[in-house]
């Protein structure tokens, strides 16, 4: 049995003058639409392309001839709404009608679903053969947790792009190749970057680069892991439940951390980046000097702070130096082992990781590639137009916001 829609989509009354749709609904709200912006909006293959364009010059003509509204009525078991003009008639989608009038859809949206989790909290393991069938899940839980994880994957770069596809394009990051290789592999020292991936402890960072680099998800999968004498193990933890404890710890703390930027993001020092002349960034894995420029100078970055925004600047060290005792707090950290065929994909806005030292007898390599903010918006826009079941040519233009109030008008 077809899925019905919910009581906000569904049309109640309809009633007109010649410059105006009302429409009440189930829900009790009402929508009004103006004669010039419905025909301003009509979907019709006279004026509209299959690929979401409008003909130019006979849409304008439309829309520029003053016609009034001279019939409404309800079309298609009361889903759609038919409008008749002088000139015209076409017919409107009564959810998507509903998802435009934003003034009137607050309450429609969902909040999006935060868990904040500390050591204890026990996350799924999805299998890689039900990546695609369990997407909406995963990605949920990349919003929900900030990190999801796999078994069952292909140790190789099939299982990196068999996860990464079912999102979108990999980000471009290194030509010829996207992917980056972790590896402890001593008989391939020349392939691995030593400046920023040694052997000791890994510290708690996020892999967006600390300007504003539009890299969303991680994706780590091992490839080859022997550990003969000592495990490494990956850590991961929720920056909310970090920050969350140190407002109630240090409220004077969580004033300054909140108006001033810190960056978790690991620096390659060796390549010139941008970076906004008023910020502080911290460097936790090296020591060699910055070597960067002010966009807006075009010069050096030096800081230059006054006796004011010293003492300002001590306390924001102290506020910052706590913050990392929540990050390397055993109880806040999920750890796992990334065996061979595991994989674990992560959203850089909402978690940082980290890794525990390499044993010199192990060998361990894995595979790193990423997904674009971007990528990752469009992905979601998708799901949400698919969950909708209206046709394409309604979803085009739809912000965000209301292509996820169109995924969710039916009834579950
Ligand atoms: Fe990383």
């Amino acid at each position: 049995m077809a899925a019905i829609l919910r009581a906000p989509f569904r049309i109640a009354a309809l009633s007109y003058c010649r410059d105006l749709l009302k429409i009440t609904w189930q829900d009790g709200a009402t929508s009004e639409f103006p004669n010039i912006w419905l025909r301003g909006s009509v979907r019709d293959p006279r004026f509209f392309t299959a690929s979401g364009q409008y003909y130019q010059n006979a849409h304008t003509s439309f829309i520029s001839k003053e016609s009034p509204i001279i019939r409404v009525g309800n079309a298609n078991e009361n889903e759609d709404v038919d409008i008749e003009w002088e000139d015209h008639r076409s017919s409107f989608n009564g959810s998507w009608l509903r998802a435009q009038d934003m003034q009137n859809n607050d309450l429609l949206r969902k909040e999006t679903e935060i868990t904040l989790w500390d050591a204890n909290f026990k996350f799924p393991v999805y299998n890689y053969s039900e990546r695609m069938a369990k997407l909406e899940h995963w990605l949920s839980d990349l919003r929900r947790y900030g990190v999801a994880f796999f078994e069952g994957v292909p140790p190789s770069q099939e299982g990196l792009d068999g996860i990464l596809h079912c999102v979108g394009q990999p980000f471009q990051r290194v030509h010829p190749t996207n992917t980056l290789v972790v590896a402890t592999d001593k008989t391939n020292v020349e392939a691995i970057d030593r400046d920023v991936y040694t052997t000791e402890q890994h510290p708690f960072h996020i892999d967006a680069a600390y300007y504003d680099v539009l890299i969303r998800l991680s994706c780590l999968v091992t490839t080859r892991y022997s550990a003969p004498t000592r495990d490494t193990f990956n850590y991961w933890v929720d920056n909310l439940t970090a920050i969350e404890k140190l407002r109630q710890e240090d409220p004077e703390a969580y004033e300054l951390l909140s108006t001033i930027p810190v960056r978790f993001s690991r620096k390659r020092m060796d390549v010139q980046e941008e970076c906004d002349p008023y910020l502080y960034h911290f460097d936790n894995t090296i020591e060699r000097k910055l070597i960067s420029f002010d966009r807006a100078e075009r010069r050096h970055p030096t800081v230059y702070i006054s006796n004011k925004q010293a003492a300002t600047m001590k306390k924001f060290y102290e506020a910052y130096n706590l913050l990392l005792t929540k990050l390397d707090d055993p109880a806040n950290r999920q750890t796992f082992l990334l065996k061979e065929g595991m994989a674990a994909i992560f959203n850089n806005h909402r978690v940082c990781h980290a890794r525990s030292e390499i044993h010199p007898s192990t060998e361990r390599c894995l595979i790193l590639g990423f997904l674009g903010a971007e990528t990752w918006n469009t992905r979601w826009r998708v799901l949400y137009g698919e969950k909708s079941g209206l046709d394409d040519k309604w979803l085009y233009g739809c912000s965000n916001e209301q292509l996820e109030i169109l995924a969710d008008r039916k009834e579950q």
